[in-house]
């Protein structure tokens, strides 16, 4: 029988050396765990590590989102004003971290505000490569009817350098591309069957294996299944943040 999944704790600080080396342009990224698991903080985490980020928030900004130091802008400026805004932030030294989308609440009443906006947004910088996309909460986006244009990034993007960044709690509730097209899925203290199955089909472990594993991760503490099935399963802790 094969050896069990090795798995390697690794603190904050080394883990993000050895995943800025590790995490290509182009590579999607799924973060999976409970309501308050700290998924906001992981993503914030990594997305630090990048230098185009677009973020959508349909859940509005938290603390822990805030803490990115985004720049807001109520919608998609148009390529050549992006464009050139993203010329300023290199001249000033300074990362490309914008959050598009008008900051309302998530009140259903309100969706048809963001909807167009988190279009437009998808849409540009699909069409400007590099970027990487964060949604929080994707759950929230397939209700508002934009499953489509998720999917479109999920399946399109890796050929144009783009990466998808999502974070959501119940995978049945979001796409199937969320957990089959992304190179890289965190997860930690789920026991939700999706999760399970697609995490041991990905290491080619049992699924009693593998639920245990994700039962054992503590609090913040995230298993990292790449896209190699031989590498090492990473534990790691980001900083809290709020
Ligand atoms: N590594 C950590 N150490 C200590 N506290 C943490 C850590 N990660 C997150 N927290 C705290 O736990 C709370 C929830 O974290 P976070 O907002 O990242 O979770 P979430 O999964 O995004 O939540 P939600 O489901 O509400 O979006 C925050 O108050 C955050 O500061
Ligand atoms: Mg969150």
């Amino acid at each position: 029988m094969a050896q069990r999944v090795r798995v390697v704790a690794l603190d904050w600080d080394t883990f993000s050396v050895w995943f800025t080396q590790h995490w290509l342009p182009g590579e999607h990224v799924s973060i999976v765990t409970p309501t308050g698991g700290g998924k906001t903080t992981l993503a914030v985490g990594i997305l630090e590590l990048r230098r185009w980020v677009g973020v959508l928030a349909p859940k509005g900004i938290d603390d822990t989102l805030r803490s990115l130091h985004a720049q807001h802008l109520a919608d998609w400026p148009g390529d050549r004003r992006m464009t050139a805004m993203l010329a300023q932030d290199e001249r000033h030294g300074r990362p490309s971290h914008y959050v598009f989308g008008p900051n309302v609440a998530t009140y259903r009443q309100d969706w048809p505000k963001l909807v167009g906006a988190y279009q437009r947004s998808l849409e540009g910088m699909f069409r400007m490569e590099n970027w990487t996309a964060y949604v929080d909460d994707l759950q929230l986006l397939v209700q508002m009817g934009l499953g489509t244009d998720a999917t479109q990034w999920l399946i399109s993007a890796r050929s144009r350098h783009l990466s998808f960044v999502s974070a959501f709690q119940v995978p049945k509730r979001v796409l199937t591309a969320a957990l089959h097209e992304p190179s890289w899925i965190f997860a930690s203290q789920t026991r939700d069957a999706t999760v399970v199955d697609r995490t041991a089909e990905v290491l080619g472990r049992p699924k009693a294996e593998v639920r245990g594993l994700l039962e054992e991760t503590s609090r913040f503490t995230w298993l990292c299944i790449g896209r190699d099935p031989t590498a090492a399963v990473m534990v790691t802790m980001p900083p809290k943040r709020s």
